[in-house]
């Protein structure tokens, strides 16, 4: 599959970083057995993951702007453009040596996402899409999953843990969804949860409390897989409402039901 120059500097960035964090990755298992534990070593990665990505994609396209996580914002000078990343997403996975985590970039283009790259170096499996244009996992094209009915559906979400989101709505969104479907994964990594509804592994995902960098290009990512996706109130404002429901034209739907049931 010929990739465009865009998504070529898209997939350049997320591999290089890609790499870094899976040398570090290796080292991680050694640390786990310290007293002290892997944590200071793990930020640092995170850090040159980000480092790399912000070097790549602003020697590539100086004049766009950045929405990191660990950095913050720059303006663009274009007004136009911003990527959107996340240099580590399933840092918690990381931590404790388990292999799903990724690199995330979205590219926006006048507020609308018109590319994504999500990268897992371990898996070696990069998730690109370019609005109209299909989305693809190692140049496989890739359709969300085609199950109609919940009871047939595994169901990815996300539940809050220690100090952060709302426990009590994320007890009774899993106590409803539970009794009506075929299972439900937390894999620990939002941006890989999104590709995996794209390529059809989960059938549909819900979660509240993410951010842009977790989101971004695994929103674009299903809606290439011919995927639907809104906030937890059926709008296109998930960036405002920090929430998503993810699925095909029948999972995205029922889900969104149920979870409204949930919290009504
Ligand atoms: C987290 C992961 C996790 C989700 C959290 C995110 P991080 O991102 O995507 O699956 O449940 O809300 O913060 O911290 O590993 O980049
Ligand atoms: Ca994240
Ligand atoms: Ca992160």
């Amino acid at each position: 599959m010929a990739r465009t120059a865009l998504l070529n500097v898209m997939v350049q960035a997320a591999t290089k970083a890609g790499r870094s964090l899976a040398r570090d990755f290796g080292e991680v298992e050694n640390l786990q057995v310290s007293r002290k534990g892997p944590g200071d070593f793990v930020s640092q990665a995170d850090t040159k993951a980000e480092q790399i990505l912000r070097e790549e994609l602003q020697r590539a396209r100086p004049k766009f702007g950045l929405l990191m996580e660990e950095g913050g914002e720059i303006e663009s000078k274009d007004g136009q453009h911003r990527w959107i990343i996340d240099p580590l997403d399933g840092t918690t996975n990381f931590l404790h040596g388990i292999p799903m985590f990724a690199v995330s970039i979205a590219l926006e283009r006048q507020g609308q996402i018109v590319a994504a790259v999500i990268y897992n170096p371990i898996m070696d499996e990069l998730y690109t899409a370019e609005r109209g244009s299909g989305a693809f996992c190692n140049d496989r094209r890739l359709r969300v999953a085609a199950r109609k009915d919940l009871p047939d559906c595994l169901i990815g979400t996300g539940i809050p843990f220690i100090g952060v989101g709302d426990h009590g709505r994320a007890l009774k969104e899993i106590r409803h969804v539970m009794g009506e479907v075929a299972g439900i994964r937390r894999c620990g990594a939002a941006a890989l949860d999104l590709a995996w509804v794209a390529s059809g592994r989960l059938d549909a995902f819900w979660e509240n409390g993410l951010n842009p960098w977790d989101m971004a290009a695994g929103l674009l990512l299903i809606r290439e897989a011919g995927g639907y996706v809104s906030d937890a109130n059926g709008k296109q404002k998930m960036f405002e409402t920090k929430s998503v429901v993810a699925g095909n034209e029948f999972t995205h739907l029922q889900l969104h039901e149920l979870l409204a049931k949930a919290c009504a």
